[in-house]
């Protein structure tokens, strides 16, 4: 006989794996939006440290991330909540605060985790397109929020399509939202945003007890293989509930020293970002000379359009059999568009190189 599983189960969809794991040959790994460069050798050092007490539980407070954290960004220890990376917070937030009957508010095209949201919750989901700039269109989002929203989750700049709205508007937008809703600021990229100081978002806490700033160790800190994340919030309720429904000690030792450490090295940060813009700059211009079109993109990378007649699928397979992984569009809903990550300037040459010959 086989297992009866519940109805949960079957609306959650799978997290599109990007493949190359488990390959014998060198691949261009491009699909992930990770960082290129390896960690510090003074992050390799901490964990490397933390080995040897490996046979205790970790820190279930994670005490020294928190502290290094609220000295950082200045927000209140009681206001901050870590996670086995911020998905795991995200997740957690939409356990602690949807439900059947629920409903929760994000743009689409978007991260590709936020519709587990509704399907683990039983919430209904309510998606609002982008704007023809492939941008979050914040007053349609706004127009979306009834009495049952609980959630809206706003992504700037946005994955997939590397976009960017002025903090203004995120900043008026918060202001007219009610303030039972919870808002997620899911903020993986603020660093490579140019257009924006990545602090400046931090002023918006004071004023709205119900915004979350969602933040990564996994994108600008290179850290993903160890999964660590962290929230900034407008109050203290959401850390002490998140805590509430996770399972105890959900971030591992090795990244909660690793993460500690990462954020005394904000100068190899700037560095790393001012690296992954130069190579955003050279990308897009090489890509918009092979008559593409390329988002504005304000991440670590690119969102492009194939254009009429070109088959996304056989441009993805041609670059997989060239070593290159990339991102599809179609499992977002987007045929035709591809995400590629900034990798090395050898691995962008790669992946350049064979786009051109298959297009
Ligand atoms: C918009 C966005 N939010 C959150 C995450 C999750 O990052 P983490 O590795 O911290 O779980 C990602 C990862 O790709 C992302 O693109």
């Amino acid at each position: 006989m086989a297992l009866e599983f519940s109805e949960r189960i079957r609306r959650i969809p799978y997290y599109p794996a990007a493949g190359g794991y488990a390959q014998a040959e060198p691949l261009v790994l491009l699909a992930s939006n990770e960082s290129p460069y390896p960690p510090l050798p003074e992050v390799r050092a901490a964990i490397e440290h933390a080995l040897g007490s490996l046979n205790r539980y970790p820190d279930p407070h994670n005490s020294a991330l928190r502290r290094a954290l609220s000295d950082r960004y200045g927000v209140a220890e009681s206001r901050i909540a870590i996670g086995n990376g911020s998905c795991d917070i995200l997740l957690a937030a939409g356990e602690a605060l949807l439900e059947p009957g629920a409903e929760v508010v994000y743009a689409w095209p978007s991260f590709s985790v936020y519709p587990h949201l509704s399907a683990a919750s039983g919430a209904r989901a309510v998606t609002v397109p982008l704007d023809a700039d492939e941008r979050h269109d914040l007053e349609a989002m706004l127009r979306e929020v009834t009495v049952a929203t609980r959630l809206v989750v706003v992504c700037n700049p946005n994955n997939p399509t590397s976009t960017a709205v002025p903090l203004a508007d995120i900043a008026g937008f918060l202001k007219e939202l009610p303030g039972n809703v919870c808002a997620i600021l899911d903020e993986a990229y603020c660093e490579f945003n140019l257009t924006e100081d990545p602090d400046a978002s931090l002023e918006l806490l004071g004023r709205h007890p119900n915004l979350v700033l969602l933040r990564t160790f996994s994108k600008v800190h290179g850290l993903c293989g160890l999964r660590a994340g962290f929230a900034l919030c407008g109050s203290d309720d959401l850390p002490r509930v998140l805590d509430q429904v996770r399972q105890p000690f959900f971030c591992n030792a090795l990244a909660q020293a690793a993460a500690v450490e990462a954020l005394a090295h904000e100068d190899e940060v700037i560095a790393r970002v001012t690296r992954t813009v130069a190579e955003r700059e050279s990308v897009n211009q090489q890509l918009r000379a092979l008559g593409l079109q390329v988002a504005d993109s304000q991440t670590n990378f690119s969102w492009l359009h194939l254009g009429e007649g070109r088959e996304e699928q056989q441009v993805m397979d041609g670059l997989r059999a060239r070593g290159v992984l990339v991102r599809a569009g179609t499992p977002l809903g987007c045929g035709g568009a591809l995400r590629a990550t900034y990798g090395t300037p050898e691995e962008n040459a790669r992946f350049l190189d064979a786009l051109a010959e298959l297009l």
